[in-house]
């Protein structure tokens, strides 16, 4: 695969004085409400405008690996709905409308709506996670997630006992999104996990990287990281969980059900059709590496899938 360096931050892209005004204003208003800051930052004004979060470290559920840097991790991204080519979302997902910004929960339990993002985040604390992403293509990157576990979220909507699984989309907004004008997927993006898999404590949603909220391109303002799993489960910019007992149909699996299966599992003993998985190149490094089984997370996820054929189920 080839590696370009990142692109270069163009003037255009530096904050224009009226936006630096309008986070002045909004913050002003903030503080009145008492929202704490990390909590409440509107992603129209933070989705290219680089706004710090409050965290906490979590080194438990942290690798110590060298950090990719961050000027690679927001310039060679995959977000389909920007354009295929690895540099289009870094240069066109600054048109996304990131605020107000709503999450629909629906399907099997006992508490269902929209629900807006500021009442999501509202009193919820965040941690930083430095987790392993590897991509099915063969790349992967160390990044400093922000965000909370999935699952604290998704019990407190009191999913029932039909709730096997759990599907997510992303928004699809054809007037921000330049690359829904070609079918390159079934948009809107879906993904889904098993109900234990969304429930695991390594399942996060993230808000932010790098001690700061998302940009766009990474999948701002609410985007999936299920570390043991290939990236393309990360789905980017949720606007809809739904809890159901069919094992939901991923956009990928739609596409293509031989090359991408439900469980995504990195897997260096399960070959994708076209290409091994036995090694991956880290973005920054020259030379390859291992891949590990479950990404390097199998001690916490193994079990997950025990008497499974992982042949079988990729
Ligand atoms: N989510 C949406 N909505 N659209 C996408 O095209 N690409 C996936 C995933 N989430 C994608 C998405 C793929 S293939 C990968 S590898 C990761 O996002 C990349 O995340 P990153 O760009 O933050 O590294």
């Amino acid at each position: 695969m080839l590696i370009k360096k990142p692109a270069e931050i163009k003037a255009s892209e530096i904050t224009d004085k009226s936006v630096y005004l309008q986070r002045r204003r909004f913050l002003g208003r903030a503080s009145l409400l008492g929202i704490g800051l990390s909590a409440s930052l509107p992603g129209r004004v933070l989705g290219q405008n680089r706004q710090a979060l409050q965290f906490n470290k979590n080194q438990a559920y942290s690798t110590g690996e060298a950090l990719t840097e961050r000027g690679k991790i927001t310039a060679y991204n995959n977000y389909y709905e920007f354009g295929t080519d690895k540099y289009s979302p870094a240069k066109r997902a600054h048109t996304l409308t990131t605020h107000p910004w709503s999450v629909t929960i629906e399907g099997e339990a006992d508490k269902t709506g929209v629900f807006n993002l500021e009442d999501i985040l509202k009193n919820r604390p965040l941690e930083e996670r430095i987790y392993r992403l590897r991509c099915v293509e063969g790349w992967s990157m160390v990044i400093p997630w922000v965000g909370f576990p999935l699952g604290d979220l998704l019990r407190e909507f009191a999913p029932n006992s039909k709730a096997r699984f759990v599907e997510f989309t992303t928004l699809a907004r054809a007037s921000e999104m330049p690359g829904l004008s070609r079918p390159v997927l079934d948009w809107p993006y879906v993904e889904g996990l098993r109900i234990d898999e969304a429930m695991h404590p390594l399942t996060l949603l993230a808000v932010g990287l790098y001690g700061e909220t998302l940009p766009n391109q990474n999948g701002a303002p609410l985007r999936l990281v299920a570390p043991w799993k290939y990236g393309f489960k990360s789905i980017k910019s949720i606007v809809k969980i739904r809890f159901t007992d069919q094992q939901p149909v991923s956009s990928w699996t739609r596409a293509n059900a031989r090359e991408y299966g439900f469980y995504s599992n990195v897997n260096p003993d399960v070959a994708h059709p076209r290409w091994s998985q036995k090694r991956e190149r880290r973005i920054g490094d020259f030379l390859k590496r291992k891949t590990l089984m479950f990404n390097g997370y199998a001690d916490q996820v193994a079990s997950l899938y025990r008497g499974m054929d992982l042949k079988k189920y990729f």
